[in-house]
């Protein structure tokens, strides 16, 4: 382990904010029981971690948000499943941007650019998004793996939530689905304490968690020079990884 700056520690190589986690909490991770009932969702951060987990809640509840429950220990696959939730990358920069303005546990960045410069550098948390795809992309085929985007779960969830009930090996009625989507929508879930982190010290009164939850955001904050710098690194590093995103909500 080493201490990287005041904000984060690295552990493992992976870059950890010192005001979350500890190297005691990840030490204790690597002997955490893992069933093979078990589903893993795996993102970066910004991607929709909280909506895949309340999607997965509600598809094991009949699209009860009353009845959440664990996976029913009867339905063994051969291998632990994974949901892989990837998001187009300029949306994470600047979701990820205003959640580090937001919470009390991390320090303001400085501003957009130099957010965007770290960011592209692997200086924040979980370090460098381009090779957490890789990775995850390169062992897909070691695991029981659903690879979903953000942006296809906001243009069409209801077939988005079939192909995670197919995967899952769980089906729902028409009606449970309808009862699954209106539990997931963006803005059931803003007023939904819980999705919110509420209870969480923020810096300020402003600003939700579940903040604009759109497609292409980006556009409002890069410059023009910025867009394209970042479009030569991602054609760069992403060259050999045959994923298409999607950048824009038209
Ligand atoms: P924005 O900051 O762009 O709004 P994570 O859970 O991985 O931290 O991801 C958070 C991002 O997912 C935020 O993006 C948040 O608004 C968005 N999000 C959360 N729930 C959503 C939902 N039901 N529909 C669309 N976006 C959602």
């Amino acid at each position: 382990m080493s201490t990287i700056n005041n904000q984060y520690f690295q552990y493992e190589g992976c870059n950890f904010v010192s005001t979350i986690y500890t190297k005691e909490h990840l030490e204790q991770l690597q002997h955490f029981e893992i069933k093979d009932t078990d589903v893993f969702i795996v993102t970066y951060p910004k991607s929709g971690t909280v909506w895949m987990q309340q999607i997965i809640s509600l598809i094991y509840s009949d699209g009860d948000p009353a009845a959440v429950q664990s996976k029913p220990a009867m339905e063994r696959v051969p291998w632990i499943e994974i949901i892989y939730v990837a998001r187009n990358p300029k949306d994470i920069v600047v979701s990820s941007y205003f959640f580090h303005q937001h919470l009390a546990l991390y320090e303001s960045p400085k501003d957009f650019p130099d957010f965007l410069e770290k960011f592209l550098d692997g200086r924040v948390e979980f370090s460098c998004w381009f090779d957490h795809i890789r990775e995850w992309y390169a062992h897909k085929d070691e695991f029981n793996f659903l690879f979903m985007t953000y942006e296809e779960m906001k243009k069409d969830l209801r077939a988005s939530l079939q192909k995670i009930c197919n995967f899952v090996g769980r089906q729902l009625s028409d009606e449970k689905l309808d009862s699954v989507i209106e539990h997931c929508k963006f803005n059931t879930m803003k007023m939904n304490p819980m999705a919110n982190y509420e209870g969480i010290p923020k810096k300020s009164g402003e600003g939700t968690f579940l903040r604009k939850g759109t497609i292409g955001d980006w556009k409002n904050h890069f410059t023009v020079a910025q867009s394209e710098m970042f479009d030569r690194i991602f054609q760069e590093r992403m060259k050999d990884v045959p994923l298409e995103f999607i950048w824009d909500n038209e």
